[in-house]
């Protein structure tokens, strides 16, 4: 079945989600009746464009590699800005199914513009998949009630985790189970940054380079402050524990303040610390918390290191599930994508 393709965001996820696509095309085809069509980009700086007919992808990547703009590819006057393309794309969607990618730039505030993205792609006729964590973490019970209501289907793998399935665990094969808290190390870089102490480099020197993997936020202070965990703590509360939170709801420490004298000092203590994101229910209903934790060696989050990320679930009827994920780049951010996008075929 094909599908029609509008990227809103073409940064280091899409880009990568991009060449995926074409490294996983006959595996798509072939085993998951899944073929793409990119048929619209929009970015904030370097604009957009459409073709209804189908963009080249390499060619969309090689444009921006360059630095230039993207509007040379349309073959039509260029849409202005995403909700523009959406609008102008709403016909595309009567044709073949036409799923909205939302890649824009984390806000941890209220989400935006990536609810207003996700909204007007459910105006246009389009099913959503997004890797952005602020809109499940800031508006997910009204998104879900939206796409729902609209036949529309909203899904976000790529929001916690990168690639590992964690969503569609919960989702496909946990069926009826109750998730009663959380505990988990879900940033990757303060993660590296705390095992990069440890090893003797900087706080400056880890970060450097975890941004030029394209791991770290644009906005680097929006993972070293514990934001980037807090959206992802509110996102597994909203989608695992049925809550109603948003990242400012999280009671929040960052790594700031760590010293590599303060890490190495656990370590030869036989401790580590982590910064470690938790969920628990109490009377006043779930309660979310980011902070840097001193952890016992026997705990199973003290050997979460580096790229690693890891989630504890307590449940119900499955008692305790743990999800390590040994490393996380931007491959399986984008592969979360890919999974998302036959994950609404499936349900075509
Ligand atoms: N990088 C990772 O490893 C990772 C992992 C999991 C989840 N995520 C999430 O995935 C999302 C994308 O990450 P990234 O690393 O690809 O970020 P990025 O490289 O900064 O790319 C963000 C893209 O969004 C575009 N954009 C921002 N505001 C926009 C607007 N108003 N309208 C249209 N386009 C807009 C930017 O346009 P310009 O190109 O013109 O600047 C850029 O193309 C983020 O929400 C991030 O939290 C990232």
């Amino acid at each position: 079945m094909l599908m029609n393709l509008a990227l809103i965001g073409f940064g280091n996820v899409a880009r990568r989600f991009v060449q995926l696509l074409d490294e996983l095309r006959v595996a798509l085809r072939d085993e998951h009746d899944v073929e793409c069509r990119v048929v619209g980009i929009a970015t904030r700086r370097h604009g957009c464009a459409m073709d209804p007919a189908g963009l080249d992808g390499r060619q969309a990547l090689e444009t921006v590699a360059r630095g230039e703009r993207l509007e040379g590819l349309s073959t039509r006057e260029a849409p202005r800005d995403a909700l523009d393309l959406l609008r102008r794309l709403a016909p595309v969607a009567g044709a073949a199914p036409l799923v909205a990618l939302e890649t824009t730039t984390l806000n941890v505030t209220d989400g935006q513009p990536a609810v207003d993205h996700i909204r007007a792609a459910f105006d246009a006729g389009a099913h959503v998949v997004t890797a952005n964590k602020g809109p499940v973490a800031c508006a997910f019970g009204q998104l879900r009630a939206e796409a729902l209501a609209r036949g529309r289907q909203f899904f976000f793998e790529g929001a916690v985790m990168d690639g590992v399935p964690l969503f569609n665990l919960f989702r496909e094969s946990l069926p009826a189970v109750r998730v009663l808290g959380l505990r988990g190390i879900v940033n990757t870089t303060t993660n590296f940054i705390i095992a990069g102490m440890e090893r003797g480099q900087s706080f400056d020197e880890a970060l450097s380079d975890m941004q030029r993997a394209g791991i770290a936020e644009a906005d680097a202070s929006l993972d070293v402050d514990g934001w980037d965990a807090a959206a992802k703590t509110a996102a597994l509360m909203n989608v695992l524990m049925a809550a109603d939170v948003s990242p400012a709801a999280i009671d929040r420490t960052g790594i700031s303040r760590l010293t590599p004298a303060q890490v190495q000092a656990a370590r030869a203590a036989g401790r580590a610390i982590k910064l470690v994101a938790s969920a628990w229910l109490d009377e006043g209903g779930p309660r979310g918390r980011v902070a840097p934790e001193t952890l016992e060696a026997g705990d199973p989050l003290a050997r979460i290191d580096g790229v690693a990320n890891a989630i504890y679930l307590r449940t119900d009827v499955m008692g305790e599930l743990g999800i390590v994920q040994c490393g996380g780049d931007l491959t399986q951010t984008a592969y979360a994508l890919v999974t998302d996008l036959v994950s609404v075929r499936r349900r075509l």
